[in-house]
């Protein structure tokens, strides 16, 4: 099959594509999602086909007004209305014990359901006109990095499925916030996003960043986010995470092999890089920015050809958690330190 590249105009015929049980590319501002109806059994069946992706890996089911919610759950508690309130629409998924709404399949057999209300015009406007929630994990090959464009999309899902619908680059960039409530005060980050711990904190009396989100799991553990333990957003290029400030960067750079190199480096570090001859890419001057970035830089990095990719670390804080946590992944937690001296 030769997959459609559709444009907003054509949502109509993405939606009828979406109600008679098809796997449609549907763009959010995190990434490009593989969507379907929550609902269908067989269609959540081709999402998993199509990604490649493990039967026990649940899908998050997106929603176009916060009133779709409470069918899908088995009771909305007051934090989580509260945080829903104020994030959404946009970039955080709440997980809570599921409805008989929400076929165990969508769930990965587990008990709970993800949902988030997306604030990208042509996901709500896909969702209205589909008229069901829609299941949609990132619209990358399992183990790939996650789309942020279109053409990601295309490159990972042509002859897969019938259509993607163009929505331009996505603004986030990496995918949701993934949180749970551990108890009536307390919420628990699965997986950092773009909203952030510190802004949790100010709606949530207590706010934990689970232990997953920056360790790398042990082998046969069991792990709250199944989507935690596999390895992730890949691409071909080895990948080794570099912490430091802009002179150790450099340092550690100068000292590596040029041969199929190259260092993925903060905007500040364009400069001397260049005088200095190491082959890089920059992927932005802001946590934000590079988070923005850092998927399609991972694509570019296997067009380039290149062999190892080494990446200047972000910090921890603020949305440099979720870039951070991506990219501990990307690299097969082959993560070191150029800061000898700090
Ligand atoms: O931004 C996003 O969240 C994108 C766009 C398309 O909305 N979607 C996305 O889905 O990233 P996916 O399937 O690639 O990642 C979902 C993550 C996985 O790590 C999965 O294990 C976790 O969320 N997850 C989903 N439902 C869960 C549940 N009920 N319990 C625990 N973890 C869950
Ligand atoms: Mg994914």
């Amino acid at each position: 099959m030769k997959t459609q590249l559709l444009n907003e105009e054509e949502i109509s015929y993405a939606a009828e594509l979406l109600r008679s049980g098809e796997a449609v590319g549907m763009p959010t501002e995190t990434v490009y999602g593989l969507a379907c109806d929550a609902g269908n059994d067989d269609a959540v069946r081709k999402v998993f086909a199509a990604k490649g992706r493990p039967a026990d890996n649940p899908l998050i089911v997106h929603i176009a007004d916060i009133s779709e919610w409470a069918p899908l759950v088995r009771e909305i508690p007051p934090l989580a209305m509260r945080l829903a309130e104020q994030f959404w629409p946009g970039p955080l998924t709440i997980i809570l014990p599921r409805s008989e709404k929400i076929p165990a399949i969508t769930a990965g057999g587990l008990d709970s359901v993800g949902v988030r209300l997306p604030a990208h015009p042509v996901a709500q406007a896909m969702i209205r006109a589909a008229g069901v929630p829609l299941a949609a994990p990132s619209g990358n090959r399992s183990g790939s990095p996650s789309p942020t464009t279109s053409g990601h999309m295309m490159m990972d899902m042509d002859g897969r499925i019938p259509a993607v619908v163009e929505g331009g680059s996505c603004a986030c960039g990496v995918e949701s916030t993934v949180i749970i409530l551990d108890d009536a005060e307390t919420v628990r980050v699965l997986r950092p996003g773009f909203v952030t711990p510190e802004q949790l904190n100010e709606i949530a009396g207590r706010v934990i960043v689970d232990e997953a989100v920056l360790a790398q799991p042990e082998e046969g553990c069991v792990v709250r986010s199944p989507g935690m333990k596999y390895k992730h957003y890949a691409p071909n290029a080895q990948v080794t995470l570099v912490n430091g400030n802009h002179q150790a960067f450099l340092q550690y750079m100068a000292q590596q092999k040029t041969q199929g190199v190259m260092a993925l480096a903060f905007d500040e570090d364009a400069e001397d890089f260049e005088k200095a001859g190491i082959p890089f890419r920059t992927y932005g001057n802001t946590d934000e920015k590079r988070a923005a970035a850092f998927f399609g830089a991972l694509r570019d990095a296997d067009e380039l050809g290149v062999t190892h990719l080494y990446v200047r670390a972000p910090r921890t804080d603020g949305v440099g958690l979720a870039l951070y946590n991506r990219l501990i992944r990307a690299a097969g937690y082959d993560v070191v330190s150029a800061d000898e001296t700090e």
